[in-house]
């Protein structure tokens, strides 16, 4: 139910995957559900936050309650955010993009000699890492780690390489993209919660429960 110390709190949650456009017909993509993302926004709003939901392209239903932003690129995913801004915390879920391609204006057609073309990538901005300095930033920084291998030395390498106060760190060895169980550990100042696998909406309900903790303790 409603939570008093999320009344009247605005939270930022990004969600999904990014495209990436390398003609006007195709485009980069990755396999980001969107689930736990769109989990964390309902589990906020239904407690009572106001929630901005900065959305790559997926095909949920937007929570209750929650104010849904879509977009498709990382470019305009961080405007999106900036646009949004200020927040008392931001919980960054979305799989961006590393890399975009300077699009082609009309569809790359297949040349005569077989030559395939060459896509030059350029590096996207990192949302996570940029919003951690902004002047403007949330009293609050969560982020997330997927990872296959050392996923939790990685993801206290992670928050301190971002700046976030949290990494929400996912153990994706399994079928964790698309699926609807997660297993992960909770990377803080103060060290390592390793939290009992469940289903996403179990990790939405528990880090909202938590984002609440944290926000009752900042006046
Ligand atoms: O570096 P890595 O992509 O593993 O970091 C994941 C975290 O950073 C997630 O919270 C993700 O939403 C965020 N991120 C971002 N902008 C990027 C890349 C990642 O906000 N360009």
């Amino acid at each position: 139910g409603r939570d008093a110390r999320l009344a009247g709190r605005h939270i930022i949650v990004t969600a999904g995957p990014t495209h990436e456009p390398i003609d006007p017909v195709r485009y980069i993509a990755n396999r980001s559900s969107g689930k736990q993302g769109y989990a964390i926004a309902g589990a906020l709003a239904a407690r009572g936050a106001r929630v901005t939901l900065v959305s790559g392209p997926v095909t949920l239903p937007t929570p209750p309650g929650v104010d849904r932003v879509d977009v498709e690129t990382a470019r305009q995913m961080a405007s999106e955010v900036g646009r949004a801004l200020p927040a008392d915390a931001a919980v960054m879920v979305a799989a961006v993009a590393d890399w975009r391609v300077e699009p082609a204006a009309g569809k790359i057609k297949k040349r005569p000699d077989g030559k395939p073309p060459t896509l030059g990538l350029s590096e996207n901005p990192d949302i996570l890492a940029e919003l951690s300095r902004d002047p403007r930033r949330p009293a609050l920084v969560v982020g997330f780690a997927a990872e296959t291998e050392n996923v939790v030395d990685n993801a206290v390498a992670k928050r301190t390489r971002k700046g976030s106060d949290w990494i929400v760190a996912n153990d994706v060895s399994g079928d964790v993209m698309g699926g609807a169980e997660n297993r992960v550990h909770l990377v803080t100042a103060d060290g390592v919660e390793d939290w009992p696998q469940g289903s996403k909406l179990a990790v939405a309900e528990r880090l909202a429960e938590r984002i609440a903790d944290a926000l009752g303790a900042i006046q």
